[in-house]
């Protein structure tokens, strides 16, 4: 049974899963090692972001050793609503002591999005460690989508099948738009993969992935099978459809 912590809202979930970040930064600080994260885009975060960014949290991380990227961003520009890195700068980056050279973004705005994606997959090469040839990050955070995607990783979509790229472009067609996305050899060599669900939104897909063995579709976060740690973060909301 893959593991899952249930929390009563989305500000408990959010201070846990902020405390654990921090453990986890100062327990690779102690070993002198820096620390990568890959950020989720989307709504769920947001709070999370925001626990990191104020006291407590905030003061007890080292952030010149901390390294971060993003999962997948939206093809627009850095100052666009849609931004995932946007909705990171203004909730977490503008509000930590970190150096501007320790957060790289993805570059939406290119008009070129395969060289976009191009870009990043060399600088992700350039700045984490590698394992078989493919860089590994010490965390990786994601949300889930009603229709069980994680990062841009939609359903029906060829990013799904790709096995050599590291970040590619992807025209997601229920969306009408281009996105940008790590794929799965990167997700699932990351030492620590947590997925937060919050909101009753959320129980439906939560319950397909979780609670019903009986249920043969896969989503796309099915795929997520990570050679390190894989925890589920839930409010009671996401799981109100699981019974254990
Ligand atoms: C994005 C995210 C995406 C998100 C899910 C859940 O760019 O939107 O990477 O995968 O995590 O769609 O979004 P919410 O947190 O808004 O429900």
């Amino acid at each position: 049974m893959a593991n899952r912590k249930i929390f009563a809202d989305l500000d408990q979930l959010s201070k846990e899963v902020g405390q654990t970040i921090v453990d986890l930064i100062n327990q690779a600080n102690r070993m002198g090692k820096p620390f990568s994260i890959a950020l989720s885009g989307g709504s769920t975060p947001r709070r999370l972001y925001q626990c990191l960014a104020q006291p407590p949290l905030v003061n007890h991380v080292p952030w010149g050793g901390v390294y971060i990227f993003f999962g997948d961003e939206r093809a627009v520009s850095p100052d666009d609503a849609l931004s995932n890195y946007l909705m990171a700068k203004t909730t977490l980056f503008d509000h930590l002591p970190i150096p501007s050279g320790n957060t790289f973004r993805i570059m939406g705005e290119l008009a070129d999005h395969k060289d976009a994606a191009e870009q990043y997959q060399h600088t992700m090469l350039d700045i984490l460690p590698r394992e078989e040839g493919i860089p590994v990050f010490d965390l990786m955070l994601l949300g889930i989508g009603g229709d069980g995607h994680i990062a841009s990783l939609f359903p029906g979509t060829p990013i799904l099948e790709e096995t050599e790229k590291f970040v590619r472009a992807v025209y997601v067609s229920k969306l009408h738009a281009w996105r940008l996305s790590i794929t799965y050899p990167v997700i699932n060599h990351a030492k620590h993969v947590f997925i937060l669900a919050a909101g009753t939104d959320k129980a439906e897909i939560v319950h397909d992935v979780l609670g019903d063995m009986t249920n043969n579709h896969i989503y796309p976060v099915q795929r997520i099978q990570p050679k390190g740690e894989l925890m589920w973060y839930l409010d009671s909301a996401a799981a109100s459809k699981l019974v254990d």
